[in-house]
């Protein structure tokens, strides 16, 4: 009871502070921070551990770009599936990491109503104003074929419309997202062709071969050190989903560089290397 009380005032105290302060650094670590089997564990412990453990998610939810992004996020008629915990790793990763990359591009498998999209565009917009994204999507449910290891799909994610989304991107000015409309699988390589390359990859498909499909198309067009981000990887009803990252780590002989609260990969990373 005492819990439910503390939860209830957790949650009532966050919705009436307003954003505040924007966050300016992440935690330092007393930790080398080196490249090792294509990923940098110094940052995915910094953003992981800060959010799990730290007071990290409380000073991003005291951002204001955070703060914008989430509404627009859960603006009712397009909303988003996503954790609040994940879109605070995604501001970490958009906000404190692409600006090292060569490119910022974001490409996102698996849209659905519209909701983690939109929140990538705001923070590009404000972020590098010359960057884009893509939404792929069918934008009418999810299409057949099941992995041996997929379970039967937690919803048929058929209510969704395209119109809306796009509206409310219009509405809020963000003409940095073209959402695509298809297959990925027959849409996504003319994407990496208007894109050049990409920093980063949310892949949000929930079945093993779309998975795959994603994780392998768009690899050789990320940039160097660019970011693969699971969202279904680590949920329990998407076995299929976790088995194509475990596969995808074979094949690269790779590691993951954070696992809370999303499966992160880095591409293109040198095996074993110093960071300044
Ligand atoms: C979990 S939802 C995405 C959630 C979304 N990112 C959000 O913010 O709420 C998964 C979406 O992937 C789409 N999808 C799955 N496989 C696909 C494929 N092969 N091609 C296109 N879309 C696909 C489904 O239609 C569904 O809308």
């Amino acid at each position: 009871m005492a819990s439910l009380a503390n939860r209830v005032v957790h949650h009532l105290k966050r919705r009436l502070i307003p954003p505040t302060t924007p966050v300016t650094a992440l935690p330092a670590l007393d930790m080398a921070r080196v490249v090792d089997r294509g990923c940098c564990p110094y940052d995915g412990y910094q953003r992981g551990t800060g959010l799990a453990h730290g007071n990290l998610a409380e000073q991003v939810w005291n951002d204001p770009l955070f703060r914008k992004a989430l509404a627009i996020a859960r603006h009712t008629p397009v909303r988003t599936m996503c954790t609040e915990a994940r879109l605070m790793n995604l501001f970490l990763l958009i906000k404190f990491f692409l600006k090292d990359l060569p490119s910022q591009n974001i490409v996102e498998y698996g849209t659905y109503r519209g909701g983690s999209a939109l929140f990538m565009a705001t923070l590009l917009k404000e972020l590098y104003p010359g960057a884009r994204i893509w939404a792929l999507d069918t934008f009418e449910g999810m299409p057949e074929g099941k992995h041996g290891l997929d379970l039967p799909p937690p919803d048929d994610f058929a209510a969704t419309n395209l119109n809306i989304i796009r509206f409310t991107a219009e509405q809020n000015g963000l003409d940095n997202v073209a959402f695509v409309k298809g297959l990925i699988q027959d849409t996504a390589e003319d994407v990496y062709k208007q894109a050049g390359s990409i920093a980063l990859a949310h892949i949000d498909v929930v079945l093993h071969s779309a998975v795959v499909y994603a994780q392998d198309s768009v690899w050789n067009v990320m940039t160097p050190g660019g970011y693969i981000v699971y969202d279904d990887a680590t949920e329990p009803t998407c076995p299929g989903a976790t088995r194509a990252v475990e596969e995808m780590i074979t094949k690269r002989n790779i590691s993951l560089e954070q696992v809370y609260p999303h499966m992160v990969l880095r591409a293109r990373m040198p095996h074993k290397a110093e960071i300044a």
